[in-house]
């Protein structure tokens, strides 16, 4: 029996099959980073957020100067990769930009560690910072989520803290791109800094109390 056509049949079919897969990959590829929701308006959680771009790592950042804690604590920060890569065009966050910041405990003893601190394998925390204007228009275009164990979370209200903190201090369209030292010059190369925060930073060149010069 002569078993090339069947050869011939069984490596054509191969290649087809390649060749399809190949014309499927070149199609557009979905962002999958986007922000989804349920239909009652919870965030669902990016599960894959470890595999963002990295910006940051803060330990034991505080907004007042004697924080009380009794144990150290480091936060990462991740933006998903379509939006880095718009930032590093322009400065600024395009919509539906995700920035993850986790929170972690940190360790100091363990393995052949002798001084300083790592983190633990516990996630203490996650919060998303979500960019989606056809939602949060009236709100100034963001919204926080935070997540526990659960996939999906519901808005953190707007009376919160974390709106205004980060409406009056933070660089860049309410994100902290001042404490991202890879985003930090881009930012200021454009002129993306916010009014808030080039106020808060500028060399205090003003006399303090006007009254004590001549009126003119
Ligand atoms: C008093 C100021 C302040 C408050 C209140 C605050 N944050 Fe932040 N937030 C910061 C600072 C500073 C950073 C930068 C952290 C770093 O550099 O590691 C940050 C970073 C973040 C990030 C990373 C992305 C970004 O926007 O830069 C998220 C997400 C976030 N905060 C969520 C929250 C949530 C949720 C709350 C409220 C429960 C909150 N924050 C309250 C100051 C604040």
């Amino acid at each position: 029996m002569n078993t090339k056509p069947l050869l011939v049949f069984v490596v054509s079919i191969v290649i087809l099959g390649s060749l399809e897969s190949t014309a499927h990959q070149s199609q557009p590829a979905p962002t999958t980073n986007a922000p989804t929701y349920t239909s009652d308006g919870q965030l669902r959680l990016p599960v894959n957020y470890r595999e963002w771009v990295y910006l940051t790592t803060g330990f034991d950042m505080s907004y007042s100067a004697a924080n009380g804690m009794d144990h150290h604590m480091f936060d990462n920060v991740f933006v998903n990769p379509e939006s880095y890569q718009a930032f590093l065009k322009t400065g600024t966050w395009p919509d539906k930009t995700m920035l993850a910041l986790e929170v972690r405990g940190a360790k100091s003893k363990g393995s052949i560690n002798q001084a300083g601190n790592y983190q633990g394998t516990d996630r203490m925390g996650l919060e998303i910072h979500v960019k989606d204007t056809s939602r949060f228009k009236d709100q100034g275009n963001w919204a926080f989520f935070g997540f526990d164990d659960k996939p999906t979370s519901t808005m953190t209200p707007t009376s919160m803290a974390c709106y205004s903190c980060h409406a009056q201090h933070a660089a860049v369209d309410t994100t902290f791109v001042q404490f991202y030292p890879t985003l930090l010059p881009i930012a200021v190369a454009h002129n993306t800094l916010s009014a808030n925060y080039r106020e808060e930073t500028a060399p205090a060149t003003a006399p303090k109390d006007a009254a004590t010069y001549p009126k003119p």
